[in-house]
């Protein structure tokens, strides 16, 4: 049974407290959250916003006190931290560093190649994991725990890679997949994957964000578990783009990452943050994320400096994977660029279709989300904001096979 079966409230809606506690008895009625089974006990859940801790909960995100997300952090780091990928155990390699669940889903992902595209500039290219995005990383820790928790069905709003690697994971550990996706904002490729491994989709109109609110709604009644990423253990899963950079480089000078819900920079941070206080490595890259100029809430909120998100109501951008509005993970994200001296940018989509094209001409072929990097780092190195002397890395989120529409015939 569940020991931290406490259950904040939504981040989006207040439910009336009689749909609570039926929420409570159907998270206790159906999973089993025992630490053991989990190998979460050697975290705390701390909150980025107003510190209070409390103990880890495999379903329960959120700070009671204020209702930001809570941090998963290792409360102490193997004072030995000895690690080398290996593609049969993925992403599990690093299990030193990562929770310890009975039943551990892999499809060998991780171990993606850091291509040199440029005078001290390279490619983290992502797009050739499984299912052709940074996502499996992720969904192979949070699958791991939802079959362990002995979940029948996992569910998630996408922009159509998280979709992909959750149908995908959910079909190899013997799950159902649902998937809640924006009407007529999912490239094929991607709707393609979910349709493949069986997922359950559903439609929703208007956009990813609304599709989280309802996807987040049938996790806290019960009938699915979340695999997006307010789910803290999925981003552990995401950390080790970080290890394996270190692996081949040590700590370049700048990492560069498309920002949509903001989950991916924060836990790439996170992964350097871990290496640091375990003495392997004694600075952090600075933190450079990039949004699309119709899609730039993150951006909005960074630049004013404001303590609250400044949402954008109808995202607008090529690069369909980062259209979202309402980044859940805005304050980690935040925390991840201050702490680095780092910065957000926003390029337009048209900077971002040259810079894949680029890409492209040097046989690295991405999606627009993930050429977003490119495009960043051409326009900084024009600002002088970044040097062509310095060690960058741009981290190519997704395999451009995944949105052949966005390529002009
Ligand atoms: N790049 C790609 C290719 C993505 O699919 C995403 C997110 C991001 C970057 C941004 O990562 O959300 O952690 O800031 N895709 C999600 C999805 C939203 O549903 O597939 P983030």
């Amino acid at each position: 049974m569940c020991k931290n079966m406490g259950f904040s409230l939504p981040l989006t809606h207040i439910l009336p407290v009689i749909l609570i506690n039926q929420v409570r008895r159907n998270h206790r009625d159906r999973w089993d959250c025992g630490g053991n089974r989990l190998g979460i006990g050697g975290y705390v859940f701390k909150c980025p916003r107003c510190g209070y801790e409390t103990e880890p909960s495999p379903i329960n995100f959120t700070c009671p006190r204020c209702g930001s997300l809570m941090e998963a952090v290792l409360a102490e780091l193997p004072r030995d931290v000895r690690f080398r990928y290996r593609r049969r155990l993925g992403v599990w390699s690093y299990v030193q560093l990562l929770p310890r669940p009975r039943v551990r889903v892999t499809l060998n992902e991780g171990g993606t190649p850091l291509i040199k595209v440029g005078k001290g500039l390279y490619g983290k290219f992502e797009g050739l994991n499984p299912t052709g995005s940074f996502k499996d990383r992720g969904m192979a820790v949070g699958v791991s725990l939802a079959k362990s928790m002995g979940v029948h069905s996992v569910v998630v709003a996408s922009t159509g890679n998280t979709a992909a690697s959750a149908s995908a994971y959910g079909a190899r550990a013997g799950l159902r997949p649902i998937v809640l996706l924006p009407n007529g904002k999912v490239a094929r490729g991607k709707l393609i994957q979910s349709i493949v491994h069986g997922a359950s989709i559903m439609g929703v109109e208007g956009y990813f964000d609304d599709a989280l609110t309802e996807a987040l709604e049938m996790f806290k009644s019960g009938k699915a578990y979340s695999l997006n990423s307010i789910n803290v253990w999925r981003l552990e899963g995401q950390k080790s783009i970080a290890y394996e950079i270190y692996e081949e480089v040590k700590v370049p000078d700048n990492v560069i990452v498309p920002v949509g819900n903001a989950g991916n920079i924060y836990a790439i941070w996170k992964g350097f943050w871990e290496l640091m206080q375990a003495g392997l490595i004694d600075k952090l890259p600075r933190m450079i994320g990039v949004q699309a100029e119709g899609a730039a809430p993150l951006y909005e909120t960074w630049r004013r400096g404001v303590d609250s998100l400044i949402e954008v109501n109808a995202p607008r951008t090529i690069a369909s994977a980062i259209r979202i509005g309402k980044p859940v993970n805005w304050l980690k994200a935040i925390k991840s660029v201050k702490t680095t001296n780092g910065l957000i940018v926003t390029v337009s989509d048209g900077d971002i279709m040259r810079a894949r094209d680029r890409l492209a001409r040097r046989g690295v072929f991405v999606e627009p989300a993930s050429a977003s990097t490119y495009a960043a780092y051409l326009k900084l190195l024009r600002e002088g904001v970044v040097d062509s002397g310095e060690l960058t890395i741009l981290v190519l989120t997704g395999h451009g096979l995944k949105d052949p529409d966005s390529v002009k015939g």
